[in-house]
């Protein structure tokens, strides 16, 4: 069966409306389309829990800066409602800018803290877009649960952080990050890859798990770790290491110079000609 496809909020809120009347759970979501394995797997997640699942594609021009990649980001919209059918998904949003921003649109969510270090170090001003329209696609969708790619590690722990700063009734909920058969984590960037580019990339997933192997192993020397990860990438001299940080899972505070704490995550960027891929793994 086809996916029915809604582009303004009044229908989206009706037939949302509609699924909880009738008693069904409502599981949330948001992409920006150019789908992949990771993002079907949520589908496939939400559905097995007996869901109607709602997924908003929408390319979203705030949270990108101004020499960012938002004119060239893939959209794939018809391919990607087509690859939704084969998941079962119940509805697709795809608002237009003007639905989601109309004229007038004036107010924005910003977390102070956390969004700092990391990829908010680098991106200024990116994850007030992320939030502000989550937080307005939540509101738009009310979903009972919203799902997340744990490859977008500060961004899932940001989003939480809001739900919970800000009373929002809904459970986000973080998944794992779902890889090609050599490691490297699927993402709507890799098709910017050359092939060549795209081989070379698999040794983020090796630098990481040569970290987390000395981790394993009893190094706790932050310079160590780092060292081991940062060997690997040196293999490929055009790949370059915005920055790998050991970080604490949970409010991705860093970790001092002799790791001793556990709930640890490496988290890393990489610049890799005119890519930029992000990566982590849970130690
Ligand atoms: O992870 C993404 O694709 C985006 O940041 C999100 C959460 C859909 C918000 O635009």
């Amino acid at each position: 069966m086809a996916v029915d496809t809604v582009l303004n909020i009044v229908e989206l809120r009706d037939a949302v409306s509609r699924w909880k009347a009738d008693g069904n759970k409502v599981a949330f979501i948001p992409t920006m389309g150019a789908l992949h394995e990771g993002h079907l797997s949520l589908v496939r997640q939400a559905k097995s829990e007996g869901a109607r699942v709602v997924v908003s594609i929408f390319v979203n021009p705030l949270q990108f800066g101004p020499t960012e990649d938002y004119a060239r980001y893939p959209r794939t919209l018809k391919e990607d409602i087509q690859t939704l059918r084969t998941v079962d998904a119940d509805l697709v949003f795809a608002p237009s800018a003007v639905e989601i921003y109309p004229e007038g649109f004036q107010t924005t969510i910003r977390n102070n803290t956390m969004s700092a270090g990391l990829c908010g170090k680098f991106r200024p001003g990116h994850f007030d877009g992320v939030l502000t329209v989550v937080a307005k696609l939540l509101n738009i969708v009310s979903p009972d649960v919203a799902l997340f790619g744990k490859k977008d590690y500060q961004q899932l722990r940001l989003i939480q952080r809001m739900a919970s700063d800000l009373a929002m009734v809904v459970e986000i909920r973080g998944c794992e990050t779902i890889r090609e058969p050599d490691g490297l984590a699927m993402s709507s960037r890799n098709r910017y890859m050359t092939a060549e580019e795209r081989e070379q990339a698999t040794l983020i997933y090796q630098g990481m798990s040569a970290a987390k192997a000395s981790w394993v192993a009893g190094e706790r020397s932050l310079e160590s770790l780092r060292n081991s990860f940062a060997d690997v990438i040196s293999r490929c001299p055009r790949m370059v290491i915005q920055y790998a940080e050991i970080v604490s899972k949970y409010n991705l505070a860093a970790a001092g110079a002799k790791v001793a704490d556990k709930d640890l995550v490496l988290i890393v960027a990489i610049i890799f000609g005119d890519v930029r891929l992000i990566d982590n793994l849970e130690f």
